[in-house]
């Protein structure tokens, strides 16, 4: 699977929300059939790619395939609720629902900006995924809707940070995302484009600790092309130092 990298070029602004969204050119279009090197049998999993109509989300990115690689190979199986951000197409999320199988007592939400929703909805009835995978609208630093509000175990983000003027309201999401569960597991793959990124993984260092993932199958093929995958912790508050007053 080859999968084209663009996010750089074009970064011409649509108004509203879709000012965060970079537009691309038209690439990729239609359906894609993938197995992830034999991960899913044939024929695999199927994604319909828009070719752009709705910013950078309708297309496959390499940080997304490294997630969904992680996720067939590594399983989420004591883990009950998984919110992915940023979903786009809703890659990792549906592939993680094929390798689980667990239609009685896990619930995926593949989110991103409303526009995205038919075609979230789209490729989760392509793959047969209606029990267990549900697209939704997140927004980042909007409220949580009530789905996402508790019990989350996972949240997933696969090339999510691309855009400064985007950072705070990631962040935002994130903190949010984690406040009800201290413990919920974020795993963030990460396409490394700008320096500018860096101010994304430093500011949200107050709140959660970074560390690289590296056990995994291909993750020296991914390096090579700066792509990382992260588990962000959240950090727990300082014990309360508590001063007797004489
Ligand atoms: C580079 S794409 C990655 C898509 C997918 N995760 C993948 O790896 O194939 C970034 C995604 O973040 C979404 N996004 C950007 N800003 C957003 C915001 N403010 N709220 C919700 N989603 C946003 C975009 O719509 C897009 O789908």
């Amino acid at each position: 699977m080859a999968v084209v990298e663009t996010l750089d070029e074009g970064l011409d602004f649509m108004s509203g929300f879709q000012d965060l969204v970079p537009i691309r050119p038209t690439e990729h279009l239609g359906k894609s059939d993938m197995t992830f090197d034999g991960r899913l049998p044939e024929p695999g999993l199927k994604i319909w790619e828009d070719g752009g109509e709705v910013g950078c989300g309708g297309k496959i990115w390499i940080a997304g395939e490294l997630l969904s690689k992680y996720l067939l190979d590594k399983g989420l199986h004591d883990k009950k609720k998984v919110v992915e951000i940023g979903s786009g197409t809703g890659l990792a999320g549906i592939a993680l629902a094929l390798s689980e199988k667990r239609d009685d007592d896990l619930k995926i939400y593949i989110t991103d900006i409303e526009e995205l929703v038919p075609l979230m909805n789209k490729n989760i009835s392509l793959n047969g995924v209606e029990s267990t995978v549900f697209a939704r609208t997140l927004s980042w630093g909007a409220e949580l809707p009530d789905y996402a509000k508790e019990d989350v175990d996972v949240v997933l983000a696969a090339d999510c940070v691309y855009l400064e003027k985007a950072f705070p309201l990631l962040e935002k999401t994130l903190i949010d995302l984690t406040s009800d569960n201290e413990d919920c597991l974020i795993l963030m793959s990460y396409r490394k484009r700008r320096k500018a990124d860096s101010k994304f993984f430093k500011k949200i260092k107050k709140n959660f600790t970074i560390k690289q993932i590296n056990d995994f199958k291909d993750y020296d093929y991914y390096l090579k092309q700066s792509v990382n995958l992260f588990q962000l912790i959240r950090n727990k508050p300082k014990a309360q130092v508590q001063t007797e007053s004489l």
